[in-house]
C-alpha cells in the first residue's frame, strides 16, 4: 500500500482522525523515520514515538509497562490510533499495549519484517514472554488495518528474511502447495516485485484460518504447522540459538517425517530443497530428546498429557493429532538431529 492510500484510508475512518501514537522499532525508527512521518501526513508527532530496542528481550513485561506508561503519559484518549511498525516483535509488543490501554485503542500494524507481513501483523494475537514460557501474557485484539508495504524489505538482513521464508513454505504445506515450488532467494533490490504476490498470497491464507476460527478452537491451529518441535527447540536452547522461523523450519521437517510414519501420503523429505537456505546447527541436541519433549508437553497449545501435533494429510491438508507414541516423536526429532 502506498502513501497515499494509506492518507485516504484514514481520511476514510473515524477512528483514525485523531493524531497518532507510534510504537516503532529502534532499527526501523533509524532507517525509514522520515518516511514513518511521511506517512502519517502530520498526524504523528515525533514526541508521540516510542522507540522498541530490537530483540526478542523487548517483548517482556517491563517492556509492556513501558509502553503503556508512554502512552497513557502522552494523554492518549480512547479513539487514539496506535501505531505498531517493525517486526513481530514490536508488533506483539503494541498490539499487546493498545489492548490494555483504556481497555482497548484503534491499533494500526505496519510491518517492516516479512515474519511480520506474513503472518504476526495478521489475526489480533497480541502478547509478551514471561521467564516460564514465550507469548504467555496477552489478549487478541484486532487491528483497524494491516498496512503492508513491501519496500521495508529492501533494508531487511538476510538472516532476517529466512525467518519469515520459513513461515512462508508453512503456508504452502497447510494451504497452498504453490508455495513450495516457487525459488526463493533475498532480494534488497526492489523486494516489492520479487515479493508482493508471495505476501499477498500469504495474507489471504491465513485470514481464511483467522476468519474461520478467530479464538484458536479449531482450524487457526494448523498455523502452528512445525511449532510444536520448533517451540521446543527454541527453549531448551534458551532462545538465542535459532532464529523463531528457523526453528519452524527444522520442525517442520520433523512433522513432516511424523505425518508420513503416521501413514499420510506425505514426503518426508518434501522441505529438503530449501534446507541450503536455512543452515542451522543441531549439534548436541539428540542427547535432549527427553529435555525437548517435556518442553512440548509443556507448550502452551497442549490441552492434555499427550503431546499434540500439526501434521499434514496430504500437500496443502493438515490435521491436529494427539498421540503419547514416544517411538514415532523419537523418530521424528533423528530426522533434524542426527549428525
Ligand atoms: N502475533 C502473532 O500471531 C505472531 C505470529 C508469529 C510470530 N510472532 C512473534 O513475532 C516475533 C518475531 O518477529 P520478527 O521475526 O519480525 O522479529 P523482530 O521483530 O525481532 O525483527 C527482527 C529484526 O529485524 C529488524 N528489522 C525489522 N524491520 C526491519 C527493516 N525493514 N529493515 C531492517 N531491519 C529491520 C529489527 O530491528 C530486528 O532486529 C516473535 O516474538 C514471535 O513470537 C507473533
Amino acid at each position: 500500500m502506498g502513501d497515499n492510500v494509506l492518507g485516504s484510508w484514514m481520511d476514510s475512518q473515524p477512528r483514525q482522525k485523531a493524531s497518532v501514537r507510534a510504537v516503532v522499532d529502534a532499527r526501523v525508527w533509524e532507517l525509514h523515520g522520515a518516511r514513518i512521518l511521511g506517512l502519517a501526513e502530520g498526524r504523528l508527532a515525533p514526541e508521540h514515538v516510542v522507540t522498541v530496542p530490537p530483540g526478542e528481550s523487548s517483548k517482556s513485561w517491563e517492556g509492556l509497562g513501558r509502553v503503556v506508561d508512554f502512552l497513557l503519559r502522552s494523554g492518549v484518549r480512547r479513539n487514539t490510533p496506535v501505531w505498531a511498525i517493525g517486526g513481530g516483535v514490536t508488533g506483539d509488543l503494541a498490539g499487546a499495549a493498545a489492548a490494555l490501554v483504556l481497555r482497548g485503542l484503534p491499533l494500526v500494524h505496519i510491518p517492516t519484517t516479512l515474519l511480520a507481513m506474513v503472518d504476526s501483523s495478521l489475526g489480533g494475537k497480541t502478547g509478551v514472554n514471561h521467564a516460564i514460557g514465550k507469548n504467555l501474557i496477552g489478549a487478541f485484539h484486532q487491528p483497524d488495518a494491516v498496512v503492508i508495504d513491501p519496500t521495508f524489505l529492501g533494508t531487511l538482513p538476510e538472516s532476517e528474511w529466512r525467518g519469515g521464508l520459513g513461515e512462508v513454505l508453512k503456508y504452502g504445506w497447510i494451504a497452498e502447495p504453490s508455495l513450495l515450488s516457487r525459488d526463493y532467494r533475498f532480494q534488497a533490490d526492489s523486494p516489492e516485485s520479487a515479493w508482493a504476490d508471495v505476501i499477498a498470497t500469504c495474507v489471504r491464507i491465513k485470514m481464511r484460518f483467522v476468519e474461520a476460527d478467530e479464538t484458536e478452537q479449531g482450524v487457526r491451529a494448523h498455523l502452528n504447522f512445525g511449532h510444536t518441535f520448533g517451540h521446543a527447540l527454541e527453549a531448551v536452547t534458551g532462545y538465542n540459538r535459532y532464529l523463531h522461523g528457523e526453528a519452524v523450519f527444522l520442525g517442520m521437517r520433523a512433522a513432516l517425517r511424523l505425518s508420513h510414519d503416521l501413514g499420510y501420503a506425505v514426503d518426508p523429505t518434501g522441505l529438503d530443497r530449501f534446507r541450503p537456505l536455512f543452515p542451522a546447527d543441531t549439534s548436541g541436541l539428540l542427547g535432549r530428546v527427553h529435555e525437548l519433549n517435556a518442553a512440548m508437553r509443556r507448550d502452551k497449545k497442549a490441552k492434555t498429557d499427550q503431546y499434540r501435533f500439526v501434521v499434514i494429510t496430504e500437500p496443502g491438508v493438515a490435521a491436529v493429532v494427539e498421540t503419547a507414541d514416544e517411538t514415532l516423536v523419537q523418530a521424528a526429532w533423528e530426522v533434524i538431529l542426527q549428525p
